[in-house]
């Protein structure tokens, strides 16, 4: 850990050691940013942060398990001492399960929406008035996916955080019993990223009168690890359409995007 030396606009990127979140810092680089670069395994962040330095860009790095609460704390206890304030939060990291795996359906709820949550939380007090927060959510967490009751109860515009957080609760619990998709969620990788844009219209709601804005993204479908080799988009293409909801799509808050155009929720 060592602060930047240059005084541009200050970037963090969750799960940046490979696939679209490393591609993304590379990109906030080359856009002026200097980038936090995060990972929950040490030893590859910092071979990653290596990498990019050594081509000449502005990182600098920090160990970040989105899922673990002292993991986030002492990266929030250690943020001052590596930037003066925090411009961009980029909420990359997670992880795909799209059968019916119980445990791996848990674990991406837990990843996916309950770490870009906790993040966010514990990050937000140090983004100031213009800053802006990026939820890499997914076209699969589009709300059609839903069952219908399910659909309008996300989809209101009233929904309140306590009221999404038991939503999420009900897909827990039903998980649990054992078929979901009799109540009418989808896969686990959709219900995460459904809350994930539920939760980020609520922010934006809140975060009005503070001047952050927050939007989620969909980088389309990219040949990394989990969008596999027969992806259509290359990750540079697909890091470009989250840059994007980070620099390029105005004042817009509580929007979902894709390369800078609004998509249905
Ligand atoms: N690829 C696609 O087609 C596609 C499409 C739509 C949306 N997305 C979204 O784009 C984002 C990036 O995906 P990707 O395609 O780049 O996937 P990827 O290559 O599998 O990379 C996922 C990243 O998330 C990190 N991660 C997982 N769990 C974490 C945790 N608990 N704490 C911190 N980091 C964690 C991984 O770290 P480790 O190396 O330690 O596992 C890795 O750096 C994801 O949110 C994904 O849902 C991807």
């Amino acid at each position: 850990m060592r602060p930047t030396a240059t005084d541009g606009p200050t970037a963090l990127v969750t799960g940046a050691n490979r696939g679209l979140g490393l591609e993304t810092c590379r990109q906030l680089v080359a856009q002026g940013f200097r980038v936090v670069l995060t990972s929950r395994k040490e030893s590859v962040g910092m071979a990653a942060t290596q990498k990019l330095n050594s081509e000449g860009r502005d990182v600098v790095y920090h160990q970040l398990d989105i899922t673990d609460g002292e993991s986030i704390s002492a990266l929030a206890g250690d943020l001052p001492r590596l930037a003066p304030r925090l411009d961009v939060l980029v909420n990359n990291a997670g992880v795909g399960s799209w059968g019916a795996d119980r445990a791996a359906s848990a674990r991406t709820i837990a990843v996916n929406y309950f770490g870009s949550r906790d993040v966010t939380d514990a990050l937000l007090p140090f983004i100031p008035r213009g800053g802006r927060v990026v939820m890499v959510s997914s076209g699969m967490g589009e709300l059609s996916y839903l069952g219908r009751d399910l659909r309008s109860k996300f989809a209101d515009p009233a929904l309140t955080r306590p009221a999404l957080e038991a939503l999420v609760a009900s897909y827990l619990r039903d998980l649990e019993k054992g078929d979901p998709g009799k109540a009418g969620w989808p896969s686990a990788y959709s219900v995460s990223k459904i809350s994930m844009n539920a939760l980020a219209r609520i922010l934006a709601r809140e975060l009005v009168s503070r001047g952050i804005r927050i939007n989620s993204v969909c980088p389309g479908w990219v040949r990394t690890d989990m969008g596999g080799p027969n992806a259509s988009r290359s990750v540079q293409v697909g890091a470009r359409s989250i840059v994007l909801g980070a620099t390029g799509v105005g004042d817009a808050t509580g929007g979902f995007f894709r390369d800078g155009k609004m998509i249905a929720w």
